[in-house]
């Protein structure tokens, strides 16, 4: 069985990797793989850098899709990847989160009646104004195969009438990636530039377009966020979406450190030595509830609630004024502990390849 296992966006490279090293470690006779990328995310920052760091292989196809509006980007990787399709086919079209290629990738295989295995799948926020849970959604009414993370994706799906048998809780494969990688963590180059200290400063990551789209906004959030953190550093690793807004702005404040996107080993460690995260992503949440880790979400609801209910993560909305209570009881030490949820534990990626290699005997 030939699997295509598409990556576009930042997100998705710390998801794939495992299962393409773990395919590679079993090299079952039955089972192999086309790494496709979709080229939505292009800069050397963004995906290369990835790629090099985590020992993901060249990929075979570029589909070299680019930036655009939500639907020239979405038509732009249908298109392109229709045409690989019809030209070489495969057997099964492996997706993973909830970016732009993992929906128009989706749907390009199924017209083709070709089989979709979602890894992240079932996964809700609720929330329709984010274009990440359309792709989820739209993903998960066509996919064939569930490769979940949660008790609570598992609820979702059936809620939703997919068949128990075609979900399987496995973990989660961006935690496999983290914990793999966890003693590689490299001291960034900012580190000394900076003089940063263990736990002496808070690392802040913001790029949904609620957030930073809107220039005034923008700032008003990013200004109560300063002043609420007394003489706290806050490092601003900025995603190009927010570099566009800010840049134009030109505001600055002498503990607002801004600094470019960071490679994979320098971020996690940046993470793992601060005193807290405030972010708007969501795999960042995954990542510091593992590492145990203060984590402030600027979002009114989360896909991922196990962060919130088991983890360190807790949902501040995005009314910048429920910040600085927040940072009050981070800079106290009163933050919660936290603990690690079920199967995030390193070894999703085997538990998704050994069902790949059952799902090989039906196809
Ligand atoms: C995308 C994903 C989001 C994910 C995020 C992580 C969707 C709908 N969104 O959002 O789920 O959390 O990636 O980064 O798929 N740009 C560059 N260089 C790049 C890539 C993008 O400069 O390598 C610029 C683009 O020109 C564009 C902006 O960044 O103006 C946004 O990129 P885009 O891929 O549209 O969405 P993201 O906001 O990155």
């Amino acid at each position: 069985m030939l699997v295509d296992i598409i990556a576009g966006a930042r997100p998705n490279f710390m998801k794939i990797a495992p299962i393409i090293h773990e395919i590679e470690r079993v090299k079952h006779p039955k089972l192999s793989y086309r790494l496709v990328h979709t080229g939505q995310h292009y800069d050397k920052r963004m995906s290369e850098d990835f790629f090099d760091q985590l020992n993901i292989p060249k990929p075979d196809v570029n589909l070299e899709s680019g930036s655009g509006t939500q639907a020239e980007q979405t038509a732009k990787i249908m298109v392109r990847y229709e045409s690989l399709l019809l030209k070489e086919p495969s057997d099964l079209t492996l997706v993973v989160g909830d970016v732009n290629s993992t929906m128009a990738c989706s749907i390009v295989a199924k017209k083709l009646n070709q089989r979709v295995a979602h890894v992240e799948g079932g996964i809700r926020s609720f929330d329709l104004s984010m274009p990440e849970e359309i792709n989820r959604m739209v993903t998960d009414s066509i996919a064939d195969y569930f490769f979940i993370t949660s008790d609570t994706a598992n609820k979702n799906l059936i809620k939703e009438g997919v068949p128990g048998e075609k979900i399987f809780f496995v973990g989660n494969t961006m935690i496999d990636t983290l914990l793999a990688n966890r003693k590689r963590f490299t001291k960034p180059s900012c580190w000394d530039d900076l003089g940063l200290q263990k736990g002496g400063y808070i690392v802040m990551t913001l790029h949904r377009p609620a957030n930073v789209d809107e220039e005034s906004s923008l700032i008003e959030l990013i200004s109560t966020i300063i002043e609420s953190g007394e003489d706290v550093p806050i490092i601003f690793p900025i995603h190009p979406r927010t570099a566009q807004v800010f840049e134009t702005a030109g505001w600055e404040h002498p503990r607002l450190k801004l600094v470019d996107p960071l490679p994979y080993l320098e971020f996690n460690f940046l993470v793992e030595n601060s005193m807290g995260v405030i972010t708007d992503s969501g795999g960042i949440t995954e990542e510091t509830t593992v590492m145990g880790v203060p984590c402030m979400t600027l979002r009114d609801n989360t896909e991922r609630p196990e962060t919130c209910t088991v983890g360190t993560n807790e949902l501040l909305g995005t009314n910048p004024r429920a910040v600085a209570p927040a940072i009050r009881k981070l800079l106290d030490g009163k933050w919660k502990k936290g603990g690690i949820p079920p199967l995030w534990d390193g070894k999703c990626a085997s538990r998704i390849v050994e069902q790949l290699v059952k799902i090989s005997d039906e196809i």
